[in-house]
């Protein structure tokens, strides 16, 4: 089956690093199909440039967040984004391969991709470098999932990371009311709740969940306000120049 690869990413000064370190994972996977929406009003063309050259059949998608949201206390993030990529699905009537989202910053083993491929309904895994317990998993007994390893429950009936499943587009089809909300950290419980999962269907993967095949990775992030580094210039300048 064809792997569907679902990719939020953000104009930031990030971006460009983290969608080259994606893009060579991905370029690593037979059957894949990368599905990149961008937080963006626009399709920026140094995006397709660098899409371009990994040589992976792809999509770019300009999926900005509704202004409304951007707004808020915690926003909800990569939402717009992977709403754009499920429309896309729709519209273009793909009936068949497996979805997955994942996110542009995160850590990929190649063995997920062979682990999820032959998802039947929805597939469970554990991510690593999640909240404060460090992994998020199912819980699996006698090749069952019985229940959930997560620092934050949050009430969720599916407490799980974005990265921790993966969907067959069949199974999907079946929810035409299939979608995300706009409320950051109940993205997955929602999603997983409107396509009707049960806990006996899920299909547990990574040797029942003993293996660690993706990381929620993050990337410290430093803001210099451009005026600060005007100022800089300016200051290093006159230095150097009475030397
Ligand atoms: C965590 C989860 O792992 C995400 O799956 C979830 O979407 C997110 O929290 C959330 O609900 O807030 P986290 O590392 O905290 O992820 O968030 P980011 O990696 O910053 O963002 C998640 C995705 O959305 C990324 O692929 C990012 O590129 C994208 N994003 C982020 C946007 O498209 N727009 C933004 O303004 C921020
Ligand atoms: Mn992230």
């Amino acid at each position: 089956q064809i792997i569907y690869f679902v990719t939020p990413t953000y104009p930031r000064r990030e971006q460009i690093a983290e969608l080259t370190r994606l893009g060579q994972t991905l370029m690593h996977v037979q059957n894949l199909f990368w599905i990149v929406a961008d937080d963006s009003d626009v399709c920026n063309a140094r995006l397709d440039k660098l899409l371009d050259n990994f040589g992976i059949p792809y999509v770019h998608l300009s999926s900005p967040m509704p202004y409304l949201y951007r707004s808020q206390k915690t926003i909800p993030r990569g939402v717009s984004n992977r709403r754009a990529a499920l429309a896309w699905i729709k519209n273009n009537n793909i009936k068949d391969g497996v979805l997955y989202f994942g996110d542009d910053d995160n850590t990929f083993d190649l063995r997920l991709f062979s682990e999820i491929r032959d998802t039947q309904r929805v597939s469970m895994f554990p991510v690593g470098l999640i909240g404060d317990y460090s992994i998020s998993s199912p819980i699996v007994k006698h090749g069952k999932v019985v229940a959930f390893f997560d620092s934050w429950p949050a009430k969720r009936k599916w407490p799980v990371d974005m990265a921790g499943f993966a969907v067959n587009l069949s199974y999907l089809r079946k929810y035409p009311n299939a979608t995300m909300p706009y409320k950051a950290g109940y993205e997955e419980d929602a999603f997983l709740r409107s396509i009707e999962l049960k806990i006996d269907n899920i299909e547990p993967k990574a040797s029942d969940c003993t293996e660690v095949y993706v990381w929620h990775t993050q990337t410290t992030k430093t803001k210099a306000p451009l005026i600060k580094i005007a100022n800089d210039v300016l200051e290093n300048s006159k230095t150097n120049l009475n030397t």
